[in-house]
């Protein structure tokens, strides 16, 4: 008989997942040009608000890489090698997923699953959901910043099974290009030879999709985010009056990213009271709140290379638009 589900469930929270939104909010927003970094998007309304993008007409990403899995789930599994041990980084609601807990499962009867989350809230309710769907689960959750991952994953990957860290969505473009190599390294030094990183990347593409992607006829993007200023307003009671702000993302074509920025409507200044700080904004000035990096299978390689993996495989959905990449440390 399976175990009970809460002995088949832990949440640890390591190092502070959210505390460095002050430290972030003073550097960014007195830095000039303004900016934030996007893992503050997700609080409990941020990843609900996220959810609700990858269902959205325009947002072809989760439905590409989605395809990529259904396709190829039982030859992804295989590669990854038997028994494994599946670890996640910045796993949200692991709604895609389940595809490789199903052919992980028709190769092992049980299965370690440790998702890495900033977002404590969302750990909670998708651990508790995947132990009712999946009685041979035992699920590990660390809420902690994946950009650390030896930090976040020391003593997590000490039995015998082959460690397989997914990084699924193309969260890996959230990340500048040095930013992606220092976080593979870090986590290279805590993998055995053999264990495995699976990247999904989103491709370089027509702008007459990318855009709308990021910028939806249903304002869900523009209020994913405002929910920003409203964090700040709520956590470090600031003023922000969200309809001084517009959502803005476009493609920039010459570093291959979307930029999402949040811009000033007009002259005036926010006050933060948690940080005694008056923050003016010119009419048109923007906060730079995420990029979103496009990439070919040359960048990827190269990413790979300077982290030290080396890259097997890819696959790849039917409109290549998004790739799944296998690497080996
Ligand atoms: N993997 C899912 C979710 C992607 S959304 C998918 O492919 O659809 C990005 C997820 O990463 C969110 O759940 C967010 O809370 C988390 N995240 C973003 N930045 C993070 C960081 N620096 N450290 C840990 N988690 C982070
Ligand atoms: C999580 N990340 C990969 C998403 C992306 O596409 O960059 C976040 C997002 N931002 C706006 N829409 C979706």
């Amino acid at each position: 008989m399976a175990d009970s589900r809460a002995s088949r469930f832990t949440l640890i929270e390591r190092g502070s997942s959210s505390s460095s939104l002050s430290d972030d909010v003073r550097r960014g927003l007195t830095a000039a040009p303004k900016s934030l970094p996007p893992h503050h998007f997700y609080d409990e309304l941020g990843s609900a608000l996220f959810d609700a993008i990858t269902r959205l007409p325009e947002y072809y990403v989760t439905r590409a890489e989605t395809d990529v899995l259904a396709e190829h789930c039982d030859e992804i599994a295989a590669a990854f090698g038997t028994p494994a041990r599946l670890i996640e980084l910045g796993a949200g609601s692991a709604r895609k997923t389940r595809l490789l807990f199903d052919a992980v499962l028709r190769r092992q009867e049980e299965l370690e699953y440790v998702p890495i989350d900033v977002d404590p809230t969302i750990l909670e309710r998708s651990g508790r959901d995947l132990l009712d769907e999946y009685p041979s689960l035992r699920v590990a959750a660390i809420a902690s910043d994946f950009r650390a991952p030896s930090r976040a994953l020391a003593g997590a990957l000490d039995s015998g099974a082959r460690n397989v860290v997914l990084f699924l969505g193309s969260t890996i473009g959230n990340l500048d290009f040095e930013e992606s190599i220092a976080m593979f390294r870090d986590l290279r030094s805590v993998l055995r030879e053999g264990d495995v990183l699976f990247l999904g990347a989103d491709l370089k593409k027509s702008i007459s999709v990318l855009e709308p992607a990021y910028d939806d006829a249903l304002g869900v993007t523009a209020a994913f985010n405002l929910n920003l200023l409203q964090r700040i307003n709520r956590e470090l009671s600031a003023n922000f009056d969200l309809k001084r702000f517009a959502h803005r993302a476009f493609f920039n074509e010459e570093r291959s990213r979307i930029e999402m920025h949040l811009v000033s409507r007009e002259a005036h200044s926010v006050r933060i009271e948690a940080l005694g700080l008056d923050i003016p904004f010119a009419a048109g000035e923007s906060i730079h709140t995420e990029s979103s990096h496009k990439y070919d299978t040359a960048a990827v390689e190269r990413i790979a290379r300077e982290s030290g993996f080396a890259l097997e495989r890819q696959w790849t959905d039917s409109n290549g638009w998004f790739a799944d990449f296998l690497m080996r440390r």
